[in-house]
């Protein structure tokens, strides 16, 4: 295939020019235009920020500084506040405001099912009256602002319009993504002390149908017995018809497995009276109206849980004006939104990329979007591609598993589809390796598509590091530059600042206005896990490099955090479940690489004494992660390590861990450790597909 726009650099590394169709109708079109505002953005954050939020609608304006902030420790609390005592609402902002302005008729979602005989769409006004109406449903059930709601859904509209109408009425929505097992799910609904949680009886991915019903039921039952009651389940019926609910205790089996993945007429689902309740009976006898809450600009939106490294979930939490700005802005610019764009994001809402680019970014400016219930291989690994053609998709969205999962299968299932409509390729998650990236561009987007590399967090609300599609001339594993208001340095271990090209710790010198104001109900774990490490910053936890171009290249996580398929899991997390086996004395977990998730999890399991180490044994300690945290989470490898190697302190050494997952025998300085015989021990008894 012929490549016109990419050259090679003195340092070897390619260089690929922004395609010239879309830099002439693009928001920024040059790296000096990048530059110049971006020197604003740094140097007059207030004044930047403030010509953006009056593109917003806001009751009232801030009632004292537009920004302030304290990244120092030393200095007192770290504290984030943007436009603080400026009153709006976002769902306002995110609908009643475009319909003002004639955007009532414009498709605000299309939504395409598991099956591709499944699909919809609703308008910016449809929108509204369902998320009015879902609000007064709220209302009703006695949840008003600042209460916590729990919701664990499906990819389904009903899951756009119950987040939009919990920020309607002021409610902070606390999104357990649906992968998620009954325990982890508890742990958050304990954690947020919410007061009910919107579900749906079950869902298809792929050819699996899941019990969305039944775990919520698990969950609702530990949040029981450890004290907290959850007064209201709302259900949306997504695939049970009315005379197939058994409404009594049954443990929610399927039935039979049904012959094609249609909606299954065979799920059945647990009712609890009182506390269950069917979304679409409560829908019937409610207004199509109702007032927006007005809030505070500093006022939560909403908590994400994402993992720490002991172990223990945190409350990643919110605000609204900030938020709503700054998803707004990257969207437009990293997207480089255009009115006529069909625009798609492919992760779930129940991670920080769905919350930010399928619902806020996109619908703070109005686009049109695509929400997609399945998965990239049902029917076939053609799907996305598919999908594309039949609505004619724009700019895309997804992460480097997903494309390094396809590449697997061949160039035949794209080049099946036309995908003529796109012009913009997104990615994000984790590192994208150079393969990756070439194939995205030169299969998917037929060498004539702008690819932007995004690097951000759960915390950091929104894109920090990115290309611009118009601008930024990119290179194959490198997320580039800094996005307007976002001031990157590279630390030593000392916090000494590296200038020029070398490799540290990525930090951030300055809050934008969608950095994370807390760790909900935990402020001192907020500021020991982010700032406490190099005082006047906001720490990543991502090493970085940077090259002679200025170009920033994350080289991955720098504490012990596993990046399984764009997901962010703690090893505390995955030890502390599998000890929870009767046979288990100890276990330690590290990351491996792996083709196509990126990381995956290989644990070393030390077991009791006279207990046995067999395959039924490693099944079950699969089983543990799985029913513990989630099905993702699952490790791929585990050996048994009649002992660990530790310092003389008695610290597990997991450098020495991640050599011997790897076959690794350049295992460097062992001096430390307290006995070395166990490493030979530990490499005879690697698993053989390691
Ligand atoms: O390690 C970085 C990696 O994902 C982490 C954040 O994970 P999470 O909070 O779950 O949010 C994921 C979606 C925003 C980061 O600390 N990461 C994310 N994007 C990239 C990345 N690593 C390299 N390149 C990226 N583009």
């Amino acid at each position: 295939m012929a490549e016109t726009n990419d050259h090679s650099v003195a340092n070897g590394a390619l260089l690929f020019d922004p395609p010239s169709n879309l830099q002439n109708e693009a928001h920024v079109k040059s790296m000096q235009q990048y530059q110049k505002m971006y020197k604003q953005s740094i140097e007059d954050p207030e004044t930047f920020w403030r010509e953006i939020s009056a593109q917003f609608y806001w009751k009232s304006p801030p009632t004292g500084k537009f920004f302030e902030y304290n990244f120092d420790v030393g200095k007192g609390p770290i504290s984030i506040k943007w436009m603080a005592g400026a009153k709006t609402n976002i769902c306002y902002n995110m609908l009643d405001r475009h319909i003002a302005n004639g955007l009532g008729d414009k498709v605000a979602f299309y939504w395409e099912g598991n099956d591709p005989n499944d699909f919809g769409k609703v308008t910016y006004s449809e929108l509204l009256a369902r998320v009015c109406k879902f609000s007064n449903v709220l209302k009703n059930l006695g949840i008003s602002r600042g209460d916590r709601v729990a919701i664990y859904m499906p990819m389904i509209l009903d899951l756009s319009v119950a987040m939009l109408a919990c920020a309607r009425i002021g409610a902070i929505h606390s999104i357990v993504f649906a992968g998620y097992s009954s325990e982890s799910l508890a742990e958050r609904i304990l954690d947020a002390t919410c007061s009910a949680i919107i579900t749906a009886d079950g869902v298809w991915r792929g050819t699996k149908l899941l019990n969305l019903k039944k775990i919520v039921d698990d969950a609702l039952k530990i949040c029981d017995e450890k004290g907290h009651r959850v007064e209201k389940c709302v259900v949306v019926r997504h695939l049970s018809p009315s005379d197939e609910v058994v409404k009594t205790n049954v443990n929610g089996d399927i039935e039979e497995e049904p012959e094609a993945c249609r909606p299954s007429r065979k799920l059945k689902i647990n009712w609890q009276a009182g506390r269950d309740i069917w979304w679409h009976e409560m829908m019937t006898s409610v207004s199509t109206e109702c007032e927006p809450e007005w809030m505070d600009a500093e006022d939560p939106l909403f908590m994400l849980y994402t993992s720490g490294s002991t172990g223990k979930p945190k409350g990643v939490l919110h605000t609204i004006g900030g938020y709503m700005l700054y998803t707004a802005t990257t969207f437009k610019f990293v997207f480089d939104y255009q009115p006529e764009d069909v625009y798609w994001c492919t992760a779930d809402v129940g991670w920080i990329t769905g919350h930010s680019y399928v619902t806020y970014g996109p619908l703070g400016n109005g686009a049109t979007g695509l929400i997609f219930e399945g998965t990239p291989f049902y029917p076939d690994a053609g799907r996305f591609w598919e999908i594309v053609d039949k609505y004619r998709v724009t700019k895309f969205y997804t992460a480097p598993t997903a494309i390094r999962a396809l590449m697997k299968f061949g160039d035949d299932f794209v080049n099946k589809y036309k995908r003529d409509s796109l012009k913009i390729l997104g990615t994000v998650g984790e590192p994208i390796n150079p393969e990756a990236w070439l194939w995205y561009y030169r299969v998917v987007g037929n060498s004539k598509c702008a690819i932007v590399d995004t690097f951000w967090q759960t915390e950091t609300g929104g894109h920090v590091l990115t290309p611009l599609p118009g601008a930024t001339p990119t290179k194959p594993g490198s997320a580039t530059f800094p996005f307007f208001g976002v001031i990157p340095a590279l630390l030593t271990e000392e916090g000494k600042v590296i200038e020029g090209p070398g490799e540290g710790y990525l930090v951030f010198k300055q809050p934008w206005p969608s950095l994370m104001r807390t760790v909900y109900g935990n402020q001192e774990r907020f500021e020991t896990t982010y700032f406490k490490k190099f005082p006047g910053y906001y720490c990543t936890g991502d090493g970085a490099k940077r090259d002679e171009d200025g170009y920033i290249w994350i080289t991955g996580r720098i504490d012990d955090m596993v990046n399984v398929s764009g997901h962010l899991l703690s090893t505390a997390e995955v030890e502390s479940a599998l000890i929870t086996h009767k046979n288990v004395a100890e276990a330690a977990s590290v990351s491996h690489p792996h083709s196509i998730k990126g990381e995956c999890i290989y644990c070393f399991v030390t077991l009791k004494q006279g207990a046995e180490y067999t395959n039924d044994l490693v099944t079950e300690l699969k089983n543990i992660v799985r029913a513990k945290i989630g099905p993702f989470a699952q490790p791929d490898f585990l050996q048994n390590a009649p002992a660990l190697p530790k310092t003389r302190s008695g610290k597990i050494m997991r450098r020495i861990l991640r050599k011997i997952a790897v076959g690794d025998r350049n295992l460097g300085d062992t001096s430390t450790l307290a006995d070395e015989s166990v490493i030979d021990v530990l490499f005879q008894n690697r698993p053989n597909n390691a």
